[in-house]
């Protein structure tokens, strides 16, 4: 059975101090509220990263990501944090490929396959984000955007390494902009993902891979697209910045 997980991505958000109590709401909730098997992920700054995953110990439900990491093992790269620090500091996954980081720091799917390669080699487990533009959905190229960024980012792997992926589909045109995908838009691609990792990998891996959806979702929609058999969870961005709101969101698998 495929792990079902909501994974919050706060983003640029959060200073020290309101991240720290931020994640001590949500642990203290998800510890008393949440009764399903769902698992969940924060994905927070790189400055809150040691101390979200020391609180976090004793909690098997919840763990720590991180948003990007360099595609480099070490070295002169200012500024820049690698996948071994991020281990290092107990987090477990990185969220990498979002289209913000596509955007505005030109991370292409080339480089995406080396960022994968470098997380899983020290041990981290990618949240591998893809998914199309407006113009790219309006002019129908959505099916073929999404296998390019699929094939180009994370088909090299071997089968066993490509099972330790959490695939994330986050239209471009539905993150933060309050439209999200219909469940029967958001179905339809999730569907095409593992259809397209079958042909890859063959039924098995297909059927153990979790595969996320993100864009605009909160607790209204959330159930919704939950229900449907190839939607194994969500990656939300504005709704994780409040932990009732989270919550909600996370209980909508109990
Ligand atoms: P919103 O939930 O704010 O639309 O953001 C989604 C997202 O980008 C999660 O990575």
């Amino acid at each position: 059975m495929r792990k079902k997980i909501v994974a919050g991505n706060w983003k640029m958000n959060m200073d020290y101090e309101e991240g720290l109590s931020l994640f001590s709401e949500v642990i203290n909730m998800v510890h008393d509220e949440v009764t399903g098997k769902q698992h969940v992920v924060v994905c927070s700054p790189f400055i809150h990263l040691h101390s979200l995953a020391h609180l976090a110990k004793g909690y098997n439900k919840v763990s720590i990501g991180a948003q990007n990491a360099h595609q480099a093992e070490s070295g002169a790269y200012t500024g820049e944090i690698s996948a071994k620090m991020i281990h290092s500091t107990g987090a477990e996954y990185v969220i990498l490929g979002h289209s913000e980081r596509r955007q505005y720091f030109g991370e292409t799917n080339e480089l995406l396959a080396k960022k994968i390669d470098t997380a899983l080699k020290n041990s981290l487990k990618p949240i591998f984000c893809i998914g199309e533009t407006l113009k790219e959905r309006e002019t129908e190229k959505h099916f073929e955007v999404i296998k390019t960024q699929l094939e180009e980012g994370s088909f090299h792997l071997d089968a066993e390494q490509f099972g330790k992926l959490v695939i994330a589909y986050e239209p471009v045109w539905a993150i933060g902009t309050g439209i999200t995908a219909t469940s029967a838009q958001a179905q339809e691609i999730h569907m095409f993902i593992r259809k397209e990792i079958v042909k890859k990998y063959g039924q098995e891996v297909a059927e153990n891979t979790t595969i996320l959806y993100g864009g605009s979702c909160n607790a209204k929609n959330a159930c919704d697209l939950f229900g449907q058999p190839d939607i194994d969870g969500g990656l939300i961005g504005g709704a994780s910045l409040k932990s009732r709101d989270f919550l909600d969101i996370v209980k909508e698998f109990n």
